[in-house]
């Protein structure tokens, strides 16, 4: 009985674990390129940064249903610094599946942005939004370290992306206020290195425990082999030995 009650409260575990839900996007960190300064100032557009020094970033996302204007819904910005040209990461955004949402995420370059009036114009229409609710501004500080720390120096001459995140309401619910007003979604976002160009530095302990448990696995099965292979071998013996002294 105690033993269902085990496994009763490790599936639950299980269930609570598993209510999370993910979507992301791998990209190659571009060259270091000169971050213009003629340009407004990347940090006075207010986007929260997200930096291999920097990796998650806990947030609120505006959510909207499809439309025709916005068929992937709501845009919203951020900016990936510091990063290893050449490397190749993955961003990952993880959201609870009790805030059913479809999201798009797509990096862009900083010089292919600016010649792109659309994305030019959403960017825009983002930081606007941004900078003028004190509230989101409040919650997500953006520290720039000082001159004293070296965490996260302003870039200058960097590798850097935007980052787009659409995030489209994908639920039917009989509230109607539910169905007017998407609540936000609360979102972690995570940028996650690819160790040797080819695999998730963040999946590394996963991996180890594989590993393991595959080693622990084999252990078991010789020994497990091996003394079925004695249990047979005195059974032989035995055996042999039973028949000899029929025969005298
Ligand atoms: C998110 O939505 C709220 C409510 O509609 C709005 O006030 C806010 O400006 C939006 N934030 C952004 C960054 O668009």
């Amino acid at each position: 009985m105690k033993m269902y009650n085990f496994i009763w409260a490790l599936l639950a575990l299980y269930t609570t674990l598993v209510q999370a839900n993910v979507e992301k996007t791998i990209f190659i960190a571009p060259t270091a390129a000169t971050v213009p300064s003629g340009e407004p100032d990347l940090d006075d557009l207010g986007l929260e940064r997200l930096s291999p020094e920097n990796p998650i970033v806990r947030t609120r996302i505006n959510a909207s249903f499809p439309s025709e204007n916005a068929p992937e819904g709501i845009e919203s910005w951020f900016f990936l610094e510091n990063l290893n040209p050449h490397q190749r990461y993955e961003v990952r955004v993880c959201w609870l599946a009790t805030q059913p949402t479809t999201f798009t995420l797509t990096t862009h370059e900083v010089g292919t942005l600016i010649e792109d009036a659309s994305l030019v114009s959403s960017l825009s229409i983002f930081s606007t939004a941004r900078l003028a609710s004190p509230v989101a501004w409040m919650q997500n500080p953006i520290p720039r370290a000082n001159k004293k720390g070296t965490q996260d120096p302003a870039p200058t001459m960097d590798s850097v992306l935007f980052l787009r995140v659409r995030a489209a309401a994908d639920y039917f619910s009989p509230d109607e206020a539910l169905m007017r007003d998407v609540p936000p979604v609360a979102v972690d976002l995570i940028l996650d290195p690819f160790l040797w160009n080819v695999f998730p530095r963040s999946l590394v302990p996963t991996a180890g425990w594989i590993g393991v448990v595959a080693v622990v696995a084999i252990v078991v099965a010789r020994w497990v082999a091996k003394e079925l292979g004695r249990v047979v071998n005195d059974a032989k013996a035995e055996r042999a030995l039973q028949e000899a002294k029929k025969g005298k």
